[in-house]
């Protein structure tokens, strides 16, 4: 018996070693047509723990490591190859313009190099869409950049996280991806980077463009494309940050009923290059702040008029003059991704003029 078993191992030994080569080689092919694509983790609730499978708020956000978001996921390991970064751990409340200043060079230096076809940056939500313009502007590449995020916490019930990031892996290895900026899919759904906000507290469809709409769904990991970008981005822009260590500080202020000066006051006390205010409507400036924008700029800060509303164009010169006061109007921006033009604008010019085309242009 004994006897019989060990001429079976040796068979059975024979036949792997003589089939291993072809059963390499054919890994190997297979693994050879998959896109290669970068995960870039950041934090947020994609990577966040809770208590119990039922708690989806009073999570801890940011403690969930890159290999463990992927090894979660064993289905996006069919659809790309894929390699895993750590660039920060953080609740995406406390992104800064260094961790965008270092996330920036490092998706420029993996997508310059021949072996990275995409990559996906994991993300919290509720700067995601800060993230994702700032990058759509300063990308130098018309590779697949896609930022990802959810709702629910790795842990929870029907967690959202692992299927959007099946969904992004998928789109950041899809050609048809390519040349149009840095995308976000959450929800099934793909959006553009500088029309996309984040619109509820915690559901899961909270990423929208109410009024300019999303760019095309994905649906069976297959991307869907129904809308072309039409402004600006990525390889099309004036904006390079790779020389850059830091950038301008500019500073929102949000007009409200019975809104005075001090929030401008302090802003330029504190020095605040350039200053967006968010105002009611369309962009009005409230007779209380007037003055206080105005000598803003008779100091040299660029003023840009936005709207706390979140759709709809910010028209130049009218709710104020913007020619006669030296304002620049935010089109469709809102404040946050005004603030965000507004920065990088700053690094290229102080022209009120040149500053306005580049509102009008991206
Ligand atoms: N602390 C929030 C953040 O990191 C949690 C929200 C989320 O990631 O969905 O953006």
């Amino acid at each position: 018996m004994f006897q019989k078993s060990r001429r079976a191992a040796a068979a059975l030994f024979a036949m792997m070693f003589l089939l291993a080569p072809a059963a390499y080689a054919q890994i190997a092919a297979h693994s050879a047509k998959l896109p290669n694509v970068t995960i870039l983790a950041t934090g947020g609730t994609i990577a966040g723990t809770g208590a119990s499978s039922t708690t989806t708020v009073g999570y801890t956000a940011a403690t969930v490591g890159v290999q463990s978001l992927i090894q979660a996921v064993p289905e996006i390991a069919r659809v790309a190859n894929i390699t895993g970064e750590q660039v920060f751990q953080i609740a995406s409340e406390n992104m800064g313009n260094e961790h965008w200043l270092q996330l920036a060079k490092r998706v420029n230096v993996l997508l310059g190099q021949a072996n990275v076809d995409g990559i996906v940056i994991t993300h919290g939500t509720d700067t995601l869409e800060e993230t994702a313009y700032f990058l759509n502007l300063v990308v130098k590449s018309k590779k697949p950049v896609v930022v990802v995020g959810s709702m629910r916490p790795s842990t929870a019930l029907s967690a959202d996280g692992p299927i959007n990031l099946y969904n992004a892996v998928n789109l950041a290895g899809s050609p048809s991806a390519a040349g149009k900026g840095v995308l976000v899919a959450m929800n099934d759904q793909i959006h553009a980077a500088r029309d996309v906000t984040k619109a509820s507290t915690t559901t899961t469809d909270t990423f929208r463009a109410a009024e300019l709409g999303m760019v095309g769904y994905i649906q069976g990991g297959k991307p869907y494309f129904y809308r072309e970008v039409t402004r600006k981005h990525t390889v099309d822009t004036e904006f390079d940050v790779s020389k850059l260590d830091a950038l301008p500080q500019v500073d929102v202020a949000y007009a409200y009923a019975n809104v005075g000066d001090v929030a401008v006051k302090a802003l330029v006390a504190a020095g605040a290059k350039g200053l967006v205010h968010a105002g009611v409507g369309n962009g009005s400036l409230p007779a209380r702040t007037r003055p206080a924008l105005i000598a803003a700029r008779e100091k040299g800060v660029v003023v840009v008029r936005s709207s706390r509303v979140g759709q709809g164009i910010v028209a130049r010169n009218g709710e104020a003059n913007d020619d006669q006061l030296d304002f620049v109007a935010a089109d469709t921006l809102s404040p946050q991704k005004a603030r965000i033009l507004l920065m990088l604008a700053l690094t290229k010019t102080s022209d009120t003029k040149d500053i306005q085309r580049m509102f009008y242009t991206y």
